[in-house]
């Protein structure tokens, strides 16, 4: 086959390989200066992720062992997995069925269906919990054993052949990608296909490669990956083959997938934001590295996540209605402004504030501010914060207090204009506070 000029007779050609690898992109602006940071887009596989790899080589796998459509295929999927599969299953004639948790991203569950899987949503953590008696994984697993003649399950959370894609694969594709240069290897986990099988290959031609998991913290929002608790009950997570495990939070690897696709110019999605988070830490301030960072697929499949996460980019329907006599200007101006990265609530506000581990700055007028106003809080009315603010403490995080959470966004953002990094606007404002039931002081 030619890869020099992309003419293929069936799109299971495209499907990667060291001939045919998914690229390395170099990171340039998210990653200190004399880093070499290299991304490998797994949304270059034909299906659009990483998963197409193991979809394409568990059927492989299971068709060598005599397996035909004759037979359903019912495999439990955050997503990716099952649209490969789908994919893999229409060009090789097998009718499929998804059990998914109902929490994976509404365009995941949709395009599946489109592709002709038959979705099955279950109560369930957003990577289908392998602890959980009546999750999607259970689920799967009792419909195969229940009438094994008409359904196989390939599982990809325990099939050995989602190692070897990757052992056969990716481990070779990077190796020959970067001349046996390569120094680290970093991949976000869910399966563990993706380490292990990579890991073992670089570390077979190499022993001083650095194999490094990252994962999410519990109760996280990224789709396709899998805290600790869950890890620890994952047969294909074997961490004694691993140099380093990492825990990055949603915000942390939010933050990083939106730099990525504004300064990059790479339309990376949340788990790659979490694995370069990870990769950043545990590379610390490491000089010689040439490290690769898998990219597991892109950021069109997430709308509904990146709106839950930054409401700012939700447009106007989603914005919350304009208070009676407010200009709807300046109304829709501090509903741009107000996200998880500029307000906090009041229950995140109060153990900041009763163990006095955040400046507040009050800006109300005095009169209002003496009738009533949070523990701790100093009184800098919005007028005079320009001139005043030079004396906050610059060592502690600020929150912003008003009456509602109005005039503390405008508070929080001219703050920020003044190089104050941690500044957060307190939503709903004194009175939010004070319906909570939280202390005030006069
Ligand atoms: C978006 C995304 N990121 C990361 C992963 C983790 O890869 P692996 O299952 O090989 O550990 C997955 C797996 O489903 C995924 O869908």
């Amino acid at each position: 086959m030619d890869h020099t000029l992309r003419v293929y007779e069936s799109i299971l050609e495209l499907l990667p390989s060291e001939e045919n690898p998914t690229p390395l992109v170099r990171l340039q602006k998210t990653v200190p200066e004399q880093f070499r940071v290299y991304a490998k887009l797994e949304w270059y596989n034909p299906f659009g992720a990483v998963k197409d790899r193991i979809a394409a080589n568990m059927l492989r796998d299971a068709e060598r062992r005599g397996l035909t459509p004759l037979k359903r295929l019912i495999e439990p999927t955050s997503g990716n997995t099952g649209i490969g599969l789908a994919m893999m299953a229409n060009a090789r004639g097998f009718a499929l069925r998804t059990p998914v948790s109902q929490a994976i991203p509404q365009e995941k569950k949709t395009t599946l269906r489109f592709l002709g899987s038959d979705v099955v949503e279950i109560p369930d953590s957003l990577c289908p919990d392998p602890s959980s008696p009546d999750g999607a994984i259970a689920t799967a697993k009792g419909i195969a054993r229940s009438n094994p003649d008409q359904w196989h399950m390939l599982n990809q959370y325990e099939n050995d052949a989602n190692i070897e894609a990757h052992y056969r694969t990716t481990g070779p594709e990077i190796w020959r990608q970067t001349a046996g240069r390569v120094t680290h290897f970093i991949a976000a986990l869910g399966t563990c296909g993706t380490i292990t099988g990579t890991g073992r290959f670089l570390k077979e031609r190499n022993p001083d490669v650095k194999v490094i998991g990252v994962h999410p913290q519990e109760g996280h929002e990224i789709p396709g990956v899998r805290s600790i608790k869950q890890l620890q009950v994952t047969k294909l997570f074997h961490p004694e083959e691993y140099d380093a495990l990492v825990e990055v939070s949603n915000d942390e690897a939010y933050d990083l997938c939106l730099r990525l696709n504004r300064e990059e110019s790479v339309i990376a999605g949340p788990s790659s934001g979490l694995a370069l988070a990870g990769a950043l830490k545990a590379l610390g301030t490491e000089r010689d590295a040439l490290a690769v960072v898998i990219f597991p697929d892109n950021i069109f499949k997430y709308a509904s996540f990146l709106e839950k996460h930054f409401p700012q980019f939700a447009g106007a329907a989603q914005h919350a209605p304009v208070p009676a006599g407010q200009d709807p200007l300046l109304a829709a101006m501090l509903q741009a402004a107000r996200n998880p990265h500029t307000t906090l609530e009041a229950e995140e506000a109060l153990p900041l504030v009763t163990q006095q581990a955040a400046a507040l700055v009050d800006v109300r007028p005095a009169q209002q501010y003496l009738q009533g106003h949070l523990p701790g809080a100093v009184n800098i009315p919005l007028l005079e914060l320009s001139s005043r603010a030079a004396r906050l403490p610059r060592e502690r995080p600020v929150i912003t207090v008003c009456n509602r959470g109005n005039a503390s966004i405008s508070g929080m953002l001219l703050l920020r204009a003044m190089g104050f990094q941690e500044v957060r606007s307190l939503n709903g404002g004194t009175i939010g506070w004070r319906e909570k039931g939280y202390p005030l002081e006069r």
